[in-house]
């Protein structure tokens, strides 16, 4: 049997991704299966159906404690490991001439959330998490806590439109109230920012005269169902590589970009044979540690989220 990746999954809603990603789990289409179920909403029915699957689940309830936040704000402290200088130089959730007291409000429920959720995601190991409609921002404090070498982002979401178009909570909304003639969905890594991260892969489908945001909508996730999967599967096989490209614009001026480069099968096995031979069989024979990549060439690093 090949060796399946372990993969975490968190929902905030009906879990119409995490549904096709069970499926294709099981039908053997992607070398994975999903370790963990977790939710800000313990309402959700993507909950119930994890647990129909003998897969653990648990919540941790954000609203909860942002309420908690906004009557006991004094006894509210941060993570006892969050650096909170370094956290606001680099978060880019937030414009950086936002009031003190404001970023504090925004920050500080949400870390107090993520401090949770990381104590959780310890407790699991998982190569791999995944944002199924998780409507969430991650700050640097819990990305830089899973990614644990920062050369291997393992955090990738799905967007509901072609980013770097319509980021935010309504993209297909958002693409049809816009009156967009294509819409369509992307998976991307997570950075620091609200859906900036290198994109893995994307999804296009025509909008027609006739259509409304409902069709739009119906549209746009059965192509989800199918992307997310595969760009899983992308992972499973070690085939993505984050690098930083650097091109130069009229006049002189560069544009840097990071951006996902796949590993072609045919090489990808080249570099297993010689990773076996090194003694460097970490992606071969997970301990579940974690995800340990073979190649290591990829340039970015925790201060250089773009
Ligand atoms: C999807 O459209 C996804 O792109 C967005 O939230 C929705 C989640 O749907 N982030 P579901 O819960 O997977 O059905």
């Amino acid at each position: 049997m090949r060796h399946q990746i372990k993969v975490g999954v968190l929902i905030s809603g009906g879990g119409s991704n995490l549904r096709a990603i069970f499926e294709a789990c099981q039908t053997r289409k992607i070398d994975a299966r999903v370790a963990f179920v977790g939710s800000d909403n313990p309402e959700v029915s993507g909950l119930e159906r994890a647990r129909k699957r003998r897969v653990p689940t648990f919540v941790v309830d954000y609203k909860a404690i942002q309420v908690q936040y906004s009557q006991h704000r004094q006894q509210m402290t941060l993570p006892a490991d969050c650096n909170w200088k370094r956290l606001l130089k680099f978060q880019r959730l937030r414009p950086a001439d936002t009031p003190h007291e404001a970023l504090e409000a925004f920050f500080i429920p949400r870390l107090m959330a993520e401090a949770r959720l990381l104590a959780y995601l310890r407790q699991q190991p998982f190569d791999l998490l995944v944002l199924a409609g998780f409507m969430r921002t991650l700050t640097p404090y819990i990305i830089d806590g899973i990614n644990l070498d920062p050369h291997q982002p393992r955090i990738m979401n799905i967007h509901p439109a072609l980013l770097p178009a319509f980021p935010g909570v309504d993209g297909y909304g958002d693409t049809f109230r816009y009156g967009c003639r294509v819409g369509g969905c992307t998976v991307h890594f997570v950075d620091y920012g609200e859906d900036t991260g290198p994109i893995i892969g994307q999804r296009a489908f025509r909008i027609d005269p006739g259509d409304s945001l409902e069709t739009v909508r119906q549209r746009g996730l059965a192509l989800e169902w199918e992307l997310y999967p595969e760009c899983i599967q992308l992972f499973a096989e070690n085939r993505l590589r984050v690098i930083r490209k650097e091109y130069p614009l009229r006049g002189g001026r560069m544009v840097s970009r990071r951006v996902v480069e796949f590993v072609p099968r045919v090489y990808q096995k080249v570099i297993e044979r010689g990773a076996v031979a090194c003694g460097r069989s970490d992606r071969l024979e997970h301990q579940g540690d974690g995800h340990k990549g073979t190649h290591g060439a990829a340039d970015i690093g925790k201060n250089d989220h773009q």
